[in-house]
């Protein structure tokens, strides 16, 4: 495995391969969802490339920003286990410098997540597309886990560049709380606390496929209000097709269905956690 710094070294190395090549992005402290999406990334093309950068330019909370967890020498050894050929560690003064591109992500950033999180999609969107330009990858590979985030990628980005977005399902820990680099901010008991955002979830979605006509929202509130340690920021259902742009259908990415998503964002001891569910 190749560990890359330099911007002017990545984009030459990229630019010489005339091999497809799988594209992972992440912000590193790496865990089973990670893993999934290398896997995948290995499985359409023989190269991957992935990338490792703590993005300030999406933290809209600087604590937030100072608290994510890094964990450097274990994660270079988790990149090489799984067969990584090109690790790219930008240098942050390289990559945020005054030429860098802004992508806003418009009306669609601003909904749900995003307006809880002001300008957390501009930065995602602006250093996904800068990764785009420089290793120009054939395929990419995004988790379900942040849905809002995969699907303004895919209808910001993929008319901008010739790269296949793909969607990866979110791996989940026995009592199905969603793996999250934040998990590592909790301890046992506060883990266990936070797998009943899922729980709720799955009950949600049993309840309003038998029920088209459930508040959705509301049952959860109630379901989560049981759990005083938890404070919950939102829970909110749409269907996917809001994320739609001109000629870009999100239904595309899910065999086509427009389906509902249910998304909840929860404070746990100040850690902050989203999760989703997908209903047909
Ligand atoms: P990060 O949080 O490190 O996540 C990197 C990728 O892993 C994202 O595509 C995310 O959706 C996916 N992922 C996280 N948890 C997952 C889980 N439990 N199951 C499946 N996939 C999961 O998301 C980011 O970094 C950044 O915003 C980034 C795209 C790298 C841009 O800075």
């Amino acid at each position: 495995m190749k560990i890359i710094k330099s911007e002017n070294e990545i984009i030459k190395l990229c630019s010489d391969l005339n091999i497809p090549t799988s594209f992972v992005p992440t912000m590193g402290a790496l865990h089973g969802g990670h893993i999934e999406l290398l896997k995948e990334g290995k499985k359409h093309s023989k190269f991957l490339i992935a990338s490792l950068f703590v993005n300030p330019l999406q933290f809209n909370n600087h604590k937030d920003l100072l608290s994510y967890p890094r964990n450097l020498d274990q994660d270079i050894e988790t990149f090489k286990k799984y067969g990584v050929d090109i690790l790219y560690i930008p240098n942050e003064k390289d990559i945020l410098n005054s030429n860098l591109k802004k992508i806003d992500s418009g009306p669609a950033g601003r909904i749900m997540e995003g307006k809880f999180r002001p300008g957390h999609f501009d930065g995602v969107l602006t250093i996904v597309n800068k990764f785009f330009e420089i290793i120009n990858p054939n395929f990419a590979f995004f988790g379900i886990k942040d849905f809002q985030q995969l699907c303004l990628i895919y209808s910001n980005l993929s008319p901008l560049h010739n790269v296949n977005i793909i969607p990866v399902e979110t791996v989940r820990d026995n009592n199905g709380l969603a793996l999250s680099s934040r998990n590592k901010l909790l301890d046992f008991n506060q883990k266990k606390i936070a797998s009943n955002i899922y729980k709720g979830l799955s009950l949600a979605r049993k309840k309003f496929i038998n029920n088209k006509s459930l508040n959705i929202e509301k049952y959860l509130y109630d379901f989560y209000s049981k759990y005083n340690s938890f404070e919950i920021e939102y829970v909110l259902n749409e269907k996917i097709s809001i994320f739609n742009q001109e000629n870009v259908h999100i239904p595309d990415l899910f065999d086509g269905q427009d389906c509902t998503v249910i998304m909840v964002a929860a404070k746990i001891s100040n850690v902050r956690l989203i999760d989703n569910i997908l209903v047909n």
